[in-house]
């Protein structure tokens, strides 16, 4: 069997403001695949409407994941940058794999499960079939490589099951169609390394999230250069100094979380950041995490706010980026339909 065409997909919701969270564990990984791959990044808003999203704000948030990608290094002419409701075949192929996929593999995402909660049978009929819709994206581009944060590993298990269960399912009317066997490709995610788990900077257990109250708790990607110190010189820690070797992180989350995160900023491991700080106190650690981080991240907000002062290149950027990725999206989608014995 031929091997399928290398291509990049990975998304991320318009669902509040970005954080650094999502700039270490996606958006940066973003940037050098596109030195190997053909890349598409996607701002997957049909995705964040799974739970309710005040429409101005969605719109806001769209443009904001479009400028961080732009502003971050994604190439949106070499590469495809667009926002998912612009390309509706996403719809349309999440609707056959809702018959694809089993009431069994959904109810194990763990996801669904945490998201849900104790409020099951109140959440959106979307939330549910949320993975089915994310493996609609991945597949409707055949992609073969996925960059995302190990959260999402098991939706890219079901995005395997689903294409393994549609390739046999449907292998007859494959075959007879003149397809290829494997029609839609086991998908890889593509790993990370360190600190793709960011953490709340108020509290260690917790992950740095969006929709945290306290907005000490997260690095926006839209702060300036004085929140960002601001919130690293705040952040809570513990009294003792730093360890010299990563074991001696283990049980102090909040320091183990600032370590990653300069590690991560820095291109270094945490074992290489130990050994230039192992023995120094947070009084030491953090202006140098500050510094860090200001370097690495203000350039950034600063060119996202001129991106979103004046939003008519965005608008462009994901207009062009939808009608590219439609073309790629119309060949799948006209197979699919065929392979499915719709009518056409
Ligand atoms: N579910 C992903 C997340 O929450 C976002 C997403 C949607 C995605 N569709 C995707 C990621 C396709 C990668 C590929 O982070």
């Amino acid at each position: 069997m031929t091997s399928f065409e290398q291509r990049v997909f990975s998304g991320i919701k318009p669902s509040g403001d970005l954080h650094l969270g999502n700039y270490l564990g996606a958006i940066r990984r973003f940037v050098p695949l596109q030195k190997t791959h053909p890349c598409i990044y996607c701002v997957v808003d049909m995705h964040a409407i799974t739970v309710w999203q005040d429409p101005a704000d969605l719109k806001r948030a769209t443009f904001e994941v479009a400028a961080a990608y732009i502003a971050a290094g994604v190439d949106p002419e070499k590469h495809i940058i667009f926002n998912q409701s612009q390309v509706i075949e996403h719809a349309e192929l999440a609707w056959i794999f809702n018959c694809v996929a089993r009431m069994g593999w959904m109810q194990r995402m763990t996801q669904f499960k945490d998201k849900a909660g104790k409020n099951a049978q109140n959440v959106s009929l979307g939330l549910f079939a949320y993975p089915a819709l994310m493996a609609a994206d991945i597949l409707l581009y055949k992609a073969t490589h996925v960059p995302v944060g190990d959260d999402q590993k098991q939706h890219l298990e079901l995005t395997r099951d689903i294409a393994q269960k549609f390739n046999n399912d449907f292998a007859a009317s494959i075959a007879a169609n003149g397809l290829r066997a494997d029609f839609f490709p086991l998908t890889e995610p593509v790993i990370f390394g360190p600190a793709t788990r960011v953490l709340s900077l108020r509290d260690g257990t917790k992950k740095m999230s969006k929709s945290d109250a306290s907005g000490m708790a997260a690095i926006y990607m839209l702060d300036d250069a004085d929140a960002i110190a601001r919130k690293i010189r705040k952040a809570k820690t513990d009294p003792e100094s730093l360890p010299s070797e990563e074991a001696g992180l283990s049980g102090r989350p909040e320091a183990a979380n600032l370590v990653g995160i300069y590690a991560a900023l820095a291109d270094m491991s945490a074992e290489q950041v130990l050994a230039e700080f192992g023995g120094q106190g947070f009084g030491a650690f953090k202006p140098a995490l500050a510094e860090l981080a200001v370097e690495k991240l203000a350039p950034i907000a600063t060119e996202m706010r001129k991106l979103l002062d004046d939003t008519s290149h965005i608008e462009a950027v994901l207009k062009d980026g939808a009608n590219r990725a439609r073309t790629i999206a119309q060949v799948t989608m006209s197979e699919v339909r065929d392979v499915v014995g719709f009518v056409l």
